[in-house]
């Protein structure tokens, strides 16, 4: 049996990841493929805790390298319990944020160095990396004027507007680093006009492995 595809969705807060994963999971299971849909810092009961931990806003300041290490803690069990495991019996995983949002969040917005990153990275993963990238981009203020109408705001939805600057740049120098694994959509668009993007641009990914 051949592997499953491996896809994450990545952007700043309120690009609208939510809305756009349900789409792009219709348009994979109407080819007929098995999907995990999950997400990421999460997606098993003990990475979900990991998570709750990530997100609750605290009155201790959290060192950025205690942050990486519980983002990789939560990574190792939900990449070797749920998404390795899945791409073995030759399902897709469709993830919400992956390693990509640790290079702009840890790596751009906190200012941790890139090579630590990838040293967790290569101990994490051993090489297995998303097939395909969705960045979905937006001005700062548009997402973080859409984040705040949502609910109330958590750890890093209360960061100020250059921490999502340098994570939206952080973003962008993934993207030019790697173009061949990102599509790039751009978010501020009506969402009629970002799903015909994202049907557009995946279409060609999902026929070659029709
Ligand atoms: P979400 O609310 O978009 O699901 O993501 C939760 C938050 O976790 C989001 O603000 C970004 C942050 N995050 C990191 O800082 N590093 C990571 O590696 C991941 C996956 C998420």
């Amino acid at each position: 049996m051949s592997e499953g595809k491996f896809i994450t969705v990545e952007g700043t807060e309120g690009v609208g990841k939510s809305t756009n994963i349900a789409f792009i999971q219709k348009e994979i299971e109407k080819r007929g493929i098995e999907l995990v849909v999950t997400r990421e810092p999460g997606g098993t009961p003990l990475s979900e805790e990991i998570r709750e931990i990530l997100l609750q806003k605290r009155n201790e300041s959290v060192d950025a390298t205690a942050e990486l290490l519980l983002v990789f803690a939560a990574r190792a069990q939900h990449l070797n319990t749920v998404i390795l495991p899945a791409l073995a019996a030759g399902k897709w995983v469709l993830c919400d944020r992956f390693t990509d949002a640790t290079y702009a969040y840890q790596g751009g917005g906190r200012g941790l160095s890139l090579e630590t990153i990838e040293q967790l990275e290569i101990l994490v993963q051993k090489g297995r990396h998303p097939d395909i990238t969705l960045l979905l981009d937006i001005d700062v203020e548009t997402g973080l004027r859409r984040a705040s109408a949502r609910a109330e705001l958590d750890r890093f939805e209360s960061e100020h507007l250059e921490f999502f600057e340098r994570v939206r740049n952080a973003y962008k120098q993934r993207v030019a680093s790697r173009p061949d694994k990102f599509i790039v959509v751009d978010a501020a668009q009506t969402l009629v006009e970002v799903q015909k993007t994202i049907e557009n641009a995946l279409k060609p990914f999902l026929d070659r492995q029709g």
